[in-house]
């Protein structure tokens, strides 16, 4: 049976940088209480009309280049949004048509910001089952055009940024790769981070007074989310080790989703870890929700932090909840 590995990564975030001292110019807000309560300094917003596909595009240019591949190699796609170019079709056709590649499959996964991992553990199940040997993950997302900027929204507005990071996922007969994925939801907390509508449960779907409720708008009870993610990102994460036979020493990197900087200090606090064994760029992008782990793995290599033979492990918690953790054996 063969293993899936990563051959190669990408990543692309517009060139438009938004400072917390710009988004005061949006929001009323100060870079003090972004910085405090999160760790974000900047953020990028698109400036043109592009979807996630766009963005998801270029980063894919860049894998395909660290893979030493071309396009016509890739025989499945799987994108991870929640911030899809239309409300159908999915973006995983759009960015198939962009990439000229004829009619390979390409599935859509929803799992927001655990939406990477998820992904990951559907082109590891395909690999190793024989079915693919060259798969496109990606996770991208446009979330500016659609964060509200007003005093009810302000605590998500800040968060989030635009983005896209992408990994091709080949089969190999080396001893490395993936070695385990653990997936989890809790819908009970569906609405505790959530975006209502256009949904198809109204009648009509775009009733009277849809513009004035704030249900166009993402809703989050911070506290809520907060809460969960410092609990759950460190079970699902020792979930990884203790099914591998590894502790907590054994981790060269964890790429944790970049959900709120608070978080991963906490997360990594309660698992006993040194600086050098965690990563984090949320500063530069804010929370980019399904691209933030391929980003921020893909600057965790270009930064030399992750080797041959590493034990890397990627972990992610957020709106439905879901949690989810994957141990690479780099
Ligand atoms: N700028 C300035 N003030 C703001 C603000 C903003 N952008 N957003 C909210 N506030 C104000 C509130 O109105 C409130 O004011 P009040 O005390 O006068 O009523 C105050 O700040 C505290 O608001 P609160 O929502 O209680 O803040 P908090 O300490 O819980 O922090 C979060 C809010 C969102 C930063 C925090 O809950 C959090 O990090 N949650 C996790 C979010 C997350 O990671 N989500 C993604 C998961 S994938």
């Amino acid at each position: 049976m063969p293993n899936a590995r990563i051959a190669g990564m990408g990543m692309y975030v517009p060139d438009n940088v938004v400072t917390n001292d710009d988004m005061t110019k949006l929001v009323d807000t100060t870079d003090e209480w972004i910085r405090e309560r999160s760790g974000i300094h900047e953020r990028r917003f698109i400036n043109e009309e592009c979807g996630a596909s766009d963005l998801a595009l270029e980063a894919t240019k860049i894998a395909l280049e660290k893979a030493n591949m071309s396009a016509d190699e890739i025989d499945f796609i799987i994108f991870a949004t929640l911030s899809p170019d239309y409300n159908f079709p999915g973006s995983g056709v759009l960015l198939q048509d962009k990439l000229g590649l004829g009619k390979i499959g390409a599935l859509d996964v929803r799992n927001q910001c655990s939406g990477f991992i998820y992904g990951l553990s559907v082109a590891n199940a395909y690999i190793r089952a024989g079915i693919y040997k060259n798969i496109l993950l990606v996770g991208a997302e446009v979330h500016s055009t659609g964060v509200d900027f007003s005093e009810e929204g302000r605590h998500i507005a800040v968060l989030f940024g635009d983005g896209a990071g992408a990994a091709i996922i080949s089969a190999t007969d080396e001893e490395r790769g993936v070695l385990s994925t653990h997936l989890h939801a809790n819908g009970a907390k569906s609405m505790e981070l959530c975006l209502i509508n256009p949904g198809s449960r109204k009648i009509p779907r775009y009733y009277d007074g849809i513009w004035d409720d704030g249900t166009l708008y993402p809703q989050m009870n911070g506290r809520e989310v907060f809460k969960h993610a410092v609990t759950l990102f460190p079970k699902v994460i020792k979930e990884a080790l203790e099914t591998n036979g590894f502790t907590t020493e054994d981790i060269n990197l964890l790429v944790p989703h970049q959900a709120n900087m608070r978080i991963t200090e906490a997360v990594a606090q309660r698992l006993k870890l040194r600086p050098d064994q965690y990563f984090s760029n949320i500063h530069k992008y804010g929370n980019t929700t399904a691209a933030s782990i391929p980003i921020a793995l893909y600057e965790a290599i270009e930064e030399g932090r992750v080797k041959d033979g590493d034990l890397v492990i990627l972990a992610a918690f957020g709106s439905g909840f879901t949690w989810a953790s994957a141990a690479i054996r780099w």
